[in-house]
């Protein structure tokens, strides 16, 4: 996570609501991400036949429009009414409105219905109490058999503290005879840190998909 969002967390100390937390990193901007969509995303889902992905925490949307773009219908949620407007006026630009079905919901609350042929979970972290092994393990029930369950992680989850692949594989409990896991790798990318700076950061990629029934 980083070092900003956990200066917000302590300013917003007591306060454990995600929607509030999240619409107020939101809206306290103009614009928080890039809009291009996550390079592992890019390189894992760009070889394959579209069919329809569920994007979850999609923040403004820059992946769920060039997942659309791709020819994807993709069901797009996240926490923050903020996020959601900006994603959904950015894909009427794209025109892709058609293809995208931005949600808001609280996934510790709720979690869309359907069974879908990818569900990517990008850097779904959260400062705020946030039941990210449940709500994985719920990402895994939605795909849908013989498709791919797509997660990037932070491999540095806080400051100072590091995370393998096989710490958020290993809790969502996946019976190997029912799973096959195609990539658990820890992968670095140059990334621009929000006070400009270039950095190496490392991401924790995951990707498993179900077997046929
Ligand atoms: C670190 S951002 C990542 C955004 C986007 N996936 C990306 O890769 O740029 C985490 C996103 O998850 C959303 N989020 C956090 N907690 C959530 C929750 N409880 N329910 C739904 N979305 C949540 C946030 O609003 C935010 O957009």
């Amino acid at each position: 996570m980083s070092d900003e969002l956990h200066a917000e967390h302590q300013e917003g100390l007591g306060d454990a609501e995600a929607e509030r937390f999240w619409e107020n990193h939101y809206s306290r901007r103009e614009r928080v991400w890039s809009g291009r969509p996550n390079p592992v995303l890019v390189d894992v889902v760009g070889s394959l036949r579209p069919g329809t992905a569920l994007d979850l925490g999609c923040g403004e949307g820059g992946d769920a429009i060039w997942l659309a773009r791709q020819g994807w219908r993709v069901t797009a949620v996240d926490v923050s009414a903020t996020a959601l407007d900006r994603a959904a006026a950015d894909a009427a630009t794209a025109g892709v409105s058609d293809r995208i079905d931005f949600r808001q919901h609280d996934l510790a609350l709720t979690f869309p219905s359907g069974a879908f042929d990818l569900v990517s979970a990008q850097y779904l972290h959260s400062p705020i109490e946030f039941p990210r092994v449940r709500v994985l393990r719920e990402a895994a029930s939605a795909v849908a058999p013989c498709r791919l369950l797509l997660i990037v992680d932070h491999a540095s989850v806080s400051p100072g503290s590091w995370a393998a692949p096989e710490e958020t594989l290993a809790p969502l409990d996946l019976d190997p005879d029912e799973w096959r896991t195609e990539r658990l790798e820890a992968r670095e990318r140059e990334a621009t840190r929000p006070n400009g700076r270039r950095a190496t950061v490392t991401d924790n990629v995951i990707a498993v998909r179900r077997l046929a029934r």
